[in-house]
């Protein structure tokens, strides 16, 4: 156990809106920005530069926090962690054949604590829930992101509120359920939880966890660049395939590459940055065709990704503006697609992933096909989870259906 004392040589240094640009103090409790809009974590860049360099990575921790200096917490025992991140990479061989592609990986986020990259997100939000006192925290969620901060929640003796889908993986519920969140089943989608969320809030003094509306976790999941650009001797792919519900990822990813330059530790190329969505809820996929910076609410949002099923996020104009500045583009894939392409990913390469994970390979054959990517063009799929998370989809593709949360519980409201 570590002494409360010891430093994590955090950088941070303050807080930027996303929008305005106004800058807030660190060290102090925050959601939005004054004008509304999500918080982005600056550090002192100049100072790091001087005192951690890339070799030093060498004996650092096999998890997302050995890149500590770059995260927001600030004592080493504030530190909230599972051992998440530090994923495999796998080469793609056999599949890579298959989509005529010569440099073809996968970042196998399957494998993190509670079996999505969620872990990361809510690893660093949680973490920073200790260091500013914060109690009772609430969340809503397509599903995966209920589990981890469950799970976190747990591990800090923090009290987890959690409200997802009605028909949300089962896995999903049981899990949260597990940890010991009080976990409510609301009838709609992760829109309709965000309300409920924001309904209780005041009255139960909870801390809003919701994606976006609190500055920690992107920092988390800006891990997953961070390592990739490690994994690959900190040169980086041509094209990212990202699997956007909330953007998170793709958004926090953007910012580690703006961050590792600015370090000295990345050149100026980046990859192709490249929105995967369902077609049965393609906000972003809309915003991108039509030029636009939002995108609009989507109406009667469906997939079987349920990870992908968020109709609006909040943050939407930063992964559009990722997505354009990095000169990629966005994709939507039907469910067919994509669990056939899990499928694949199963028989070619031995790897049991999320509906999400498949959506990226289905997209990027339609990438291949259309002549956007080359045969040569070095790409990164993100598989966000695991398949055993998804029991429902898995056994939906092989025609036949299990119960969800909702069916199983239906008393729970
Ligand atoms: C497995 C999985 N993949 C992708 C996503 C989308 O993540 P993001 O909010 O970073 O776009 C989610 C979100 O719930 C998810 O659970």
């Amino acid at each position: 156990m570590q002494s409360k004392d010891i430093s994590t040589a955090s950088a941070v240094s303050h807080l930027e809106c996303s929008r305005t640009g106004e800058r807030f103090e660190a060290g102090q409790i925050h959601d939005l920005s004054a004008a509304g809009w999500p918080l982005l974590v600056r550090y002192d860049i100049k100072r790091l530069r001087q005192n951690w360099d890339r070799d030093s990575l060498q004996n650092a921790p096999r998890s997302m926090w050995r890149y500590a200096p770059l995260l927001p917490v600030r004592l080493t025992n504030d530190i909230v962690s599972l051992q998440e991140g530090f994923t495999p990479l796998h080469r793609l061989e056999r599949l890579a054949e298959r989509v005529e592609c010569d440099d073809l990986w996968l970042k196998d986020e399957g494998v993190n604590p509670t079996g999505t990259f969620k872990a990361r997100g809510l690893s660093c939000a949680i973490s920073m829930c200790r260091e500013l006192g914060i109690r009772k925290v609430a969340i809503p969620t397509a599903g995966n992101a209920g589990g981890a901060l469950a799970a976190y929640a747990a591990v800090a003796g923090i009290d987890a509120y959690v409200f997802m889908p009605r028909d949300v993986p089962l896995a999903n519920f049981l899990e949260a359920k597990s940890f010991g969140a009080n976990v409510t089943l609301i009838d709609g989608l992760i829109t309709d939880c965000g309300k409920r969320v924001a309904d209780g809030k005041a009255s139960e003094n909870w801390f809003d966890i919701s994606t976006l509306k609190e500055p920690y976790r992107i920092e988390g999941k800006k891990t997953m660049g961070l390592e990739a650009a490690e994994q690959f001797g900190w040169t980086l792919p041509d094209a990212i395939f990202y699997p956007t519900g909330g953007g998170v990822g793709m958004i926090g990813m953007w910012k580690a590459f703006a961050e590792l330059e600015q370090l000295g530790w990345i050149g100026a190329k980046r990859p192709k940055m490249i929105s995967v969505q369902a077609e049965g809820c393609q906000p972003i996929v809309r915003a991108f065709q039509q030029n636009a910076e939002f995108s609009e609410f989507w109406q009667g949002a469906a997939t079987i990704a349920s990870g992908l099923r968020v109709p609006k996020a909040l943050g939407d104009f930063l992964t559009l503006r990722a997505v354009r500045e990095s000169s990629g583009t966005a994709v939507a894939v039907s469910d067919i697609e994509m669990m056939d392409a899990c499928e694949e990913l199963a028989t070619r390469e031995g790897l049991f992933v999320a509906p999400e994970g498949g959506a990226c390979i289905a997209a990027l054959k339609k990438l291949r096909q259309s002549g956007f990517l080359s045969m040569s063009d070095r790409i990164l799929i993100y598989n966000t989870g695991s398949g055993y998370k998804y029991m429902e989809a898995w056994a939906l593709h092989y025609g036949s259906s299990l119960p969800t949360a909702g069916d199983v519980f239906p008393e729970l409201r």
